[in-house]
């Protein structure tokens, strides 16, 4: 290939500060020991970006957002051995390296070589792969996927079925494993269940398929915009509730429809409120409250201390507690046997030079995902 072992120049969308992503033009080192370069064919935007990109979650500027990706290994550094040129591969924010030690324990998820919590921008040498204008610019969660071309860790990237359709399957790099896999894997709801789930983007819209194919009985999607309730109820929602409509507090709400309080209830908003409002839709005894969205850094969640004794489970999770690079890739394939159906959750798809429109639908709340397309 005429790239191979070369810089290669092109376009990538880079957020010099807060609240300011442009489209410019970047080169793009090859890939060092232990490094994938790869040609990106679509990215999700997800919350975390948003975040990211608005100084919400601390990030090193300039740097290149985006983590949902989805493409083609353009060339390998020396001693990687799990992908070669020409794969089909997702990027993973929450890698798996297969040497740390939450990776070693059995039920490790949270690699130890993830870049989110905090981020350093760096690959693990402590250099980066990007130039803008002379600059060297910072990499986001070992990922950066607003761009052609990416340098990534080889343990942030998962082989996929060389049959996977390139243009939706980056949704199978975050939010169907973290919204899919809360439900099925981490909460493994049963059949007929009642579940709640704040937040219907995104990931709480991945959550509501997880719990309709595990047999739920009942789902109530709770969401503060209400332009989300008629895809939520096409995934299997079963009531809808708008806390900003309510006279009493949501919770209370949920409690009083079910009298004994929820089997699962799951937060993919990312806020402490709607955490204690998912946790006191619980059942006391033996309901299940799964934290999904991120919080601010620094916020609290503060619970009555006394009413944990009666049994109820707190539980945070990150991409479905999967082993990641071991389990997406088993994703991917359900995925073309008909098993899980993303389709529903890609509303929306554009020429990633629109990406400020992809940024205006998703501030508007008009997508559940829109996938930019290289
Ligand atoms: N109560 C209920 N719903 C709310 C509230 C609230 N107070 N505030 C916002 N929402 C809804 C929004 O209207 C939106 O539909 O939460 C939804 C969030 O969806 P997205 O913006 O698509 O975010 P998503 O990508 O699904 O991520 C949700 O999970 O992984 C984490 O970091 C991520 O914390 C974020 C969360
Ligand atoms: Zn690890």
């Amino acid at each position: 290939m005429d790239t191979l072992g070369k810089t290669i120049t092109c376009r990538a969308a880079i957020a010099w500060e807060t609240n300011s992503l442009a489209i410019e033009e970047v080169q793009v080192e090859p890939p060092k020991a232990g490094e994938v370069r790869i040609k990106l064919t679509s990215t999700g935007i997800c919350n975390t970006d948003d975040h990211a990109m608005k100084g919400i979650l601390p990030m090193p500027f300039p740097f290149i957002p985006g983590h949902e990706g989805a493409g083609i290994v353009e060339s390998i550094g020396t001693e990687v051995s799990s992908v070669k040129p020409g794969d089909k591969v997702l990027t993973i924010a929450i890698p798996q390296c297969r040497e740390c030690n939450s990776c070693l324990h059995v039920k490790g998820t949270f690699c130890e070589k993830q870049d989110i919590l905090p981020c350093s921008g760096l690959m693990m040498d402590g250099t980066r792969r990007f130039t803008c204008k002379g600059k060297k610019i910072y990499h986001s969660f070992r990922t950066s996927t607003f761009t052609e071309y990416t340098v990534v860790p080889e343990f942030t990237v998962a082989k996929i079925d060389d049959a996977a359709p390139m243009d939706k399957i980056c949704l199978m790099s975050c939010s169907v494993p973290t919204g899919y896999g809360a439900a099925v894997n981490s909460a493994k709801v049963t059949p007929g269940s009642i579940c709640v789930v704040f937040g219907l983007g995104g990931i709480g819209s991945a959550i509501v398929m997880g719990c309709k194919a595990s047999g739920a009985s009942r789902i109530i999607g709770v969401d503060i915009n209400e332009e989300k309730f008629p895809r939520a109820r096409a995934l299997g929602v079963t009531d809808c509730l708008n806390p900003q409509n309510l006279k009493k507090p949501v919770q209370q709400v949920i409690k009083e429809m079910t009298v004994v309080g929820v089997d699962f209830a799951f937060e993919a908003v990312g806020l402490p409120d709607t955490m204690l409002a998912a946790w006191d839709s619980c059942n006391l005894s033996y309901g299940v409250c799964l934290i999904v969205g991120l919080a601010p850094p620094n916020t609290k969640l503060c619970l009555g201390a006394q009413k944990i004794t009666p049994g109820r489970t707190l539980k945070g999770v990150c991409i479905g507690d999967y082993k990641t690079r071991d389990c997406i890739p088993q994703l991917v394939t359900c995925y073309l046997q008909n098993k899980i159906n993303i389709d529903l959750l890609a509303t929306h798809q554009l020429p990633f030079d629109q990406i400020h429109k992809a940024f205006e639908l998703y501030h508007a709340g008009k997508v559940i995902r829109c996938i930019l397309l290289f």
